[in-house]
């Protein structure tokens, strides 16, 4: 494996970062596994928190994660997780889950919550299952279709403290 390139991850604060954010899932989710293009971005996007990864110092973008919260449930959602394929096994899923969490964990607190745990939820893909369950996500129901491919519900209890 070669040396892990310097990064950051950021927050997308202007349209052109969340624009950056589009295009890798769609290179990665439309153009490299067959997803349809045309709902890649969907109701979640105008109020999600867009957390975007890009090599240093050039801001080359390289990976996004989603955070929300459901206003019904109160659950936070992790979804539309991408590494390009050329940086993939760099930790860098890891590092952009774990910047989501800590994320999750703000949040609640600034929302009151200041102990006990939050829900999240995110809809795996199957071959990503093992990825989700190195953070403790555990599987919930049964699988089932999201946008022609199958999927599995996968749940943590994610820790304040
Ligand atoms: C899933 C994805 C984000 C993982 O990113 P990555 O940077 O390659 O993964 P990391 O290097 O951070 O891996 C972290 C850990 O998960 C493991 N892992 C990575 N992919 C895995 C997989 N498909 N299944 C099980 N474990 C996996 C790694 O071996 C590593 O384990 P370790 O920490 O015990 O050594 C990346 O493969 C990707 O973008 N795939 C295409 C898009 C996709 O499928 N997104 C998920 C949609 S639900």
């Amino acid at each position: 494996m070669s040396e892990r390139p310097a990064h950051e991850i950021v927050i997308a604060s202007n349209e052109a970062e969340v624009q950056q954010c589009y295009k890798i899932r769609i290179d990665v989710f439309a153009h490299e596994q067959g997803f349809p293009i045309e709902t890649e971005i969907d109701h979640l996007d105008p109020i999600a928190t867009h957390f975007l990864m890009r090599l240093t110092p050039s801001l080359t973008p390289i990976g996004v994660i989603r955070g929300s919260k459901s206003n019904e449930t109160g659950y936070y959602k992790l979804s539309r997780l991408a590494v390009l394929k050329d940086y993939r096994q760099f930790k860098f899923g890891r590092e952009l889950v774990e910047a989501f969490h800590e994320w999750v964990r703000v949040d609640a607190q600034k929302s009151g919550q200041v102990d006990g745990s939050v829900k999240v939820v995110c809809h795996s893909q199957i071959p990503v299952k093992g990825f989700y369950a190195k953070f403790g996500y555990i599987p919930e129901g049964k699988e089932f279709d999201e946008e022609g491919d199958p999927h599995q519900k996968m749940v943590l209890e994610l820790p304040l403290q």
